[in-house]
């Protein structure tokens, strides 16, 4: 993909269901993810990814065999091993083949994780060999502009230690909380202003080059009446999906519309 633009190349989408803290057991994962994968076609120019919750990973991998799907996981720990209970480490995600790892998600934020935590774990994964899609959005949006300041304090806190030579494997996923699971997501015109925004604070970072091999996703309330227009005019990268991952005709007509989008 080489089309560029005010907010330079255009990428191979990328659209990663996100199914929290669902379904409720092992058979009906396995029932979603079936039907995900049948009502998805099998090959196509997005990158698809499904993060269960945490059990179910392996089960599921064994289900995605012959099919577009790589795993994620919706959170890790920053330590290695040893006394953590709880915790999921990076080389036990590694070792059941997970691709993508979440980190601060604003639902994980709001159980007290920390810039700091977020960007630990942000490092780790990259460090790892596997790819971060790191979650930033602010609460809410105010008239002056604040919040550009709040996003900015969540990028940089991942950034500081983050090097150059890791940055390929580094996604950003911008999720105003106040868009997640309402039903509002954010214009297509927030989504491309706030997607400059990062560019630019990236840009001062890494260098311009850099930030044109990076992937910046959005997420809230995305719908498939709502993805043509948040890639098109937004300029998103793909998505972070949250309850329309749950329906698979949704989220393969998601999909659909990212192929068509990655193709044009
Ligand atoms: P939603 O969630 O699509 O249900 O708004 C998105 C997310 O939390 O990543």
């Amino acid at each position: 993909m080489s089309k560029t633009s005010a907010v330079g190349k255009k990428h191979i989408p990328l659209v990663i269901g996100n199914w929290k803290m669902n379904p409720q057991t092992l058979e009906k994962a396995e029932t979603l993810f079936v039907q995900c994968k049948k009502a998805m076609s099998s090959t196509g120019a997005t990158v698809v990814s499904i993060a269960p919750p945490t059990i179910f990973i392996v089960p599921l991998k064994k289900l995605s065999q012959k099919s577009r799907v790589s795993m994620g996981a919706q959170d890790v720990f920053y330590e290695q091993a040893g006394a953590f209970t709880g915790m999921t480490a990076l080389s036990m995600l590694k070792s059941v083949e997970v691709a993508y790892v979440i980190v601060g998600h604003s639902e994980r934020r709001a159980l007290k994780e920390s810039n700091e935590v977020v960007a630990l774990k942000a490092q780790a994964v990259l460090a790892s060999g596997l790819i971060a899609v790191v979650c930033i959005g602010e609460k809410k949006r105010d008239a002056q502009g604040d919040y550009f300041g709040f996003v900015e304090d969540q990028l940089k806190a991942v950034i500081k230690n983050i090097p150059k030579s890791q940055v390929g494997r580094l996604v950003f996923a911008y999720e105003p909380v106040w868009a997640i699971g309402t039903g509002k997501h954010a214009t297509s015109e927030d989504v491309q202003e706030m997607k400059l925004f990062i560019q630019k604070i990236l840009a001062d970072h890494f260098g311009r080059n850099l930030v044109n091999k990076m992937r910046i996703l959005y997420g809230g309330s995305v719908t498939a009446d709502n993805a043509a227009e948040l890639l098109e005019t937004g300029k998103a990268d793909g998505f972070l999906v949250g309850g329309s991952s749950l329906k698979p005709l949704e989220f393969a007509t998601i999909i659909k519309i990212a192929d068509a989008y990655g193709k044009a």
